[in-house]
This record gives C-alpha cells, sequence and structure tokens, in this order.
C-alpha cells in the first residue's frame, strides 16, 4: 500500500477526511470512528489491525477503559495462565523484570502503531492481548473464533480522577461489553476495578475459571493465588525498579501506570456538585442498565 506523510497509507487519509472531527485540548486532531476519537496514527494502527488480525481461538484479549486497571488486569493475566511455566514469587518471574505492558501488549497502541504488520503467527498460544478498543472495533476481527475477552471496568469518578479522559465513549465502552458478557457472541468476562480491590482472591478464581485454568485444590491449599496476588499488587510492581526508572512503553514513562490504586481517591478531587453530575451522566447514558452495570 502506497505510505503518505505521517505514515498514513491512502486508505487511512480517506477515512480519515470522511470521518467527524475536533481537536483535543492541544489542539491536536482526533476523528471519530466506530464511536470513539482517535488521533490519525491509532487509526491506522486499528485499519491493519482489523484488515491483518487473524484470531486464534486460544487468543485471550483484556480490554478496558484507560486508567480501568489495564496495568493490573495484564499482570494477572499472564501470571496466572503462565503460572505453570513461571512459578509466581518475588526472586524470579518475568513480572519482576518487565513492565506488564510490555508482557501483554496493546494491539492498537503498540503492536500495529506507526504502521506496522507485526507477525503474531510466531507466539505461542495462548497469545495475549490488550486493547483500549470498543467493542465493535474489535469484534469483527474476532467473529470467526470463540477466542475470550476480559473487561475491565472502574468507577468513573475514580478513572477521572486517574487522568482527565474524554468521557463520551466510556459509558458506551462499558455498556457494550457488559451486553457481551451475557449474550456469549464471544466469551466476555466483565470485572470490576472495586471487585478486585474488595475481593480479590474470589476474582482472581473466577478468571482462572473463565479462562478454562482454574486453580486446583492443591494450588488453592498451597497460597498459589495468594502468590500470584502479592506479585501483582500495587505495592510489589510500583516498586520494582523496572517500573521506577524503566524504559518508557507505548510513549509512557512507567511509573506512570501506578499512582496510587485503590477505590474512592475522586472524593479527594471532586466536589460533591462535580461528583452528582458525572453520576447523573452515567446514569442517564447506561439507562436501564445502570444498577446491573
Ligand atoms: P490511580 O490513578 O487511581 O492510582 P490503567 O492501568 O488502566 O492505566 O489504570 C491505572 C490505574 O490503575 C491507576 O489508578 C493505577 O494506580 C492503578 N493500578 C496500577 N497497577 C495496579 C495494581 N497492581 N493494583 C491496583 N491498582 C493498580
Amino acid at each position: 500500500a502506497v505510505v503518505h506523510r505521517n505514515n498514513l497509507s491512502q486508505e487511512c487519509e480517506n477515512l480519515i477526511s470522511s470521518l467527524p472531527s475536533e481537536k483535543d485540548f492541544m489542539g491536536k486532531n482526533l476523528y471519530s470512528y466506530q464511536g470513539s476519537w482517535y488521533y490519525p496514527s491509532t487509526l491506522q494502527a486499528i485499519l491493519n489491525f482489523q484488515k491483518h488480525f487473524r484470531a486464534r481461538d486460544s487468543d485471550i484479549i483484556l480490554a478496558s477503559f484507560p486508567k480501568s486497571g489495564t496495568t493490573w488486569l495484564k499482570a494477572l493475566v499472564f501470571a496466572v495462565v503462565h503460572r505453570n511455566k513461571y512459578a509466581p514469587n518475588l526472586v524470579s518471574h518475568p513480572l519482576l523484570s518487565d513492565n506488564p505492558h510490555n508482557l501483554v501488549r496493546f494491539i492498537e497502541l503498540d503492536l500495529y502503531v506507526k504502521n506496522q504488520r507485526p507477525d503474531l503467527e510466531e507466539l505461542p498460544s495462548p497469545r495475549l492481548f490488550a486493547t483500549h478498543m470498543p467493542f465493535q472495533t474489535l469484534h469483527d476481527s474476532l467473529r470467526d473464533s470463540p477466542c475470550k475477552v476480559v473487561y475491565m471496568c472502574r468507577n468513573i469518578k475514580d478513572v477521572l480522577v486517574s487522568r482527565v479522559y474524554s468521557l463520551g465513549p466510556f459509558d458506551d465502552q462499558v455498556l457494550r461489553y457488559w451486553k457481551e458478557s451475557l449474550v456469549n457472541s464471544n466469551p466476555v468476562l466483565f470485572m470490576r476495578y472495586e471487585e478486585m480491590i474488595e475481593k480479590p482472591e474470589v476474582q482472581v478464581m473466577r478468571l482462572a475459571d473463565f479462562l478454562g485454568c482454574s486453580f486446583t485444590e492443591e494450588e488453592k491449599q498451597s497460597g498459589t493465588v495468594e502468590k500470584i496476588l502479592e506479585l501483582c499488587s500495587f505495592g510489589n510492581l510500583s516498586n520494582l525498579e523496572t517500573n521506577k526508572t524503566g524504559t518508557s512503553v507505548c510513549g509512557v514513562a512507567p511509573h506512570a501506570f501506578f499512582r496510587r490504586g485503590g477505590v474512592g481517591d475522586w472524593k479527594n478531587h471532586l466536589t460533591h456538585e462535580m461528583a452528582r453530575k458525572l453520576d447523573e451522566m452515567v446514569e442517564k447514558k447506561l439507562g436501564d442498565n445502570g444498577e446491573d452495570v
């Protein structure tokens, strides 16, 4: 394909010229595609993904809105799925020397970015990927495969405080993944950051069940679940040298993925009135599903 300025293909340039656009707070162009706003380079990556990605039945895709606990989910799924290959401990484990974002890479922000065509066929099964794309953008590429999707959701007020981000697609994204988790077109596990904080053991066992690698009684007795939680805990990961001073991932300094962790920091940042307005907006968007989601 012909590649133009900014590494964009003609197809992407054509698409961009037909999409609604807005400026971000720094005056950069954003384009609305399938219900979300993207910079041109991400859009190019998404087009490449949609065109070239071939899902394997054993693939596991971690989906989330930014700042919803993606880093934590990546670490947990990596540790759970590979626990026979890498015993969960605090002495020698890939998570101790590498950022979770290098171990489970983002489709549209990493693998396909800069118009790359990664060779994903080489990767051993099960392949783990992550994305911030909404379900409708992801789904076409998975259509012929029963591969699994885990969606991590977090209270919008904490997401907002974690990083001021465009609110629009949040509700739509959550709602769509929630609905998909009910209908089973692709198996979707809907997880909540707050429940992970509240009952981590229960939630990690639920995650392993869904991924088809349930913890055995022996593993439960010998503390494997607790070891995985400890390995992936905010306290452990945020204090590792690799996550404090290591090289940037997807253009982000590794320490930026670890701020505070936990639930309810919004109370320290949002006024009662701001919180009320946000709740109102979310309620309006989620409509009848609000209480369940
Ligand atoms: P806070 O900014 O509220 O601290 P994402 O990974 O999707 O970018 O989400 C980032 C949020 O998850 C940040 O929230 C970050 O501190 C928190 N986080 C990162 N690693 C975590 C972990 N291991 N356990 C719990 N929370 C974690």
